[in-house]
């Protein structure tokens, strides 16, 4: 795996003005009432360890979100505040998987957890996924590479690095696939929140109380320094689990999980939510200007900040493509081979994420100047 973001950084710090669609981290200011609650914190006596599922106005507060925003009653008692979502996914891993065991995981995907399931010297098995099926695998497919010792499916939806979503009714789907094999289904709802089809999504928690969801504060919060995420786990795991974060972490950040109170005031969600027109904006520009560059989007990705681009007849290889992208035109992007194998080295992944539009439109001119295309329209003024 290239480390793009590092190269780019490198070439910054020389002072060189790299545009920078590499980043898969939002970079937003905090809202006033997070970086006032952040400061009380810090002023308060919070410099312990807190209880280790998280502090329980925060546990409560995740709950009540899930009320508020998709009609969903969650007892407290089954959300697990983490130290990111890292964290929640290696511990789910850890719940899940004996020696030997098998993950299912869509190719390509999150390129993260694949490690986690070899921590617990259990195999990942990915699924291929295509633009034919929005990125996401069916339960035929699902049914087709489950076999013995497959424990549980990880899918994520809205997708890294596909932006790709699933809905209420294709997770009952996947569901019902894995739980008449006796398997689990985990559904990463990290880039929830980002979702730009109307109405929004659904919550896998809306389609069964044995579904494993995974959340984080480092997408749709903003706040991907301050560690913290959480999960929700069916009320059996809870004691697992417990046993769990008290071993490996303690705790979670306390200064962080106080802040975080904060993010779910109603100003807050507003101004969090005000950004996804701002990111839709930066989608609904770069999707046909890298069409016009002859990249293959086969349609709009409808959450996350990414869009996963096919190079067939710009290049032979996406890390060449990237590194030529990087040193001429002075753009950072992320070669499909960091997501997995299925086609990968057939794809880059841009982010849209830390750039304003004026950014993308210059990316796009400087694109167009070392592939020797026209300029898209969009991108001239
Ligand atoms: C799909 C997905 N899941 C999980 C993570 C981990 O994020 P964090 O540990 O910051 O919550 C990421 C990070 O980019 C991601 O893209």
């Amino acid at each position: 795996m290239v480390d793009f973001l590092d190269a780019a950084m490198a070439r910054q710090a020389r002072g060189q003005d790299i545009i920078r669609m590499e980043v898969g981290e939002p970079v937003f200011e905090l809202p006033p009432r997070v970086a006032e609650a952040a400061r009380s914190a810090v002023d308060g006596d919070h410099k312990g360890y807190t209880s280790s599922l998280g502090i329980p106005p925060l546990r409560q507060a995740i709950a009540d979100f899930y009320r508020h925003r998709y009609a969903v009653d969650l007892d407290p008692e089954r959300v697990v505040v983490t130290t990111g979502s890292s964290a929640a996914l290696g511990m789910v891993c850890d719940l899940l998987l004996n020696p030997g065991d098998r993950l299912l995981l869509t190719d390509p995907g999150y390129p993260c957890n694949a490690n986690f399931v070899r921590r617990c010297d259990a195999l990942p098995a990915r699924i291929p996924v295509d633009a034919e099926n929005h990125y996401q695998p069916t339960p035929s497919a699902v049914a087709s590479h489950w076999q013995q010792g497959t424990r549980a499916l990880l899918v994520a939806s809205p997708s890294n690095p596909t932006g790709d979503v699933l809905d209420a009714a294709a997770i009952t789907g996947l569901n019902e696939c894995v739980r008449a094999r006796d398997g689990w289904l985990i559904v990463d709802e990290i880039y929830h929140g980002l979702c730009y089809t109307d109405g929004g999504l659904s919550t896998a928690l809306a389609c069964g109380e044995d579904i494993i969801v995974i959340n984080s504060f480092s997408k749709y919060f903003a706040m991907p320094g301050w560690r913290l995420g959480w999960m929700v786990l069916p009320e059996t795991a809870i004691p697992p689990v417990r046993l769990m974060t008290q071993n490996f972490f303690i705790s979670p950040p306390a200064i962080a999980q106080h802040a975080a109170l904060a993010a779910f005031h109603p100003e807050s969600l507003a101004e969090f939510d005000a950004r996804r027109e701002t990111l839709r904006q930066r989608r609904d520009f770069l999707v046909p200007a890298l069409r016009e560059l002859g990249f293959t989007i086969s349609h709009f990705p409808p959450g996350a900040f990414y869009v996963y681009a096919g190079i067939d007849g710009l290049a032979d290889d996406c890390e060449d493509l990237c590194w030529q992208l990087l040193d001429q035109a002075g753009v950072s992007v992320t070669p499909g081979t960091d997501f997995g194998n299925h086609r990968a080295h057939r794809h880059v992944r841009f982010s849209y994420t830390a750039e304003p539009l004026p950014r993308l439109k210059e990316a796009v001119r400087r694109l167009a100047g070392v592939l020797g295309k026209p300029i898209p329209t969009d991108a001239r003024t």
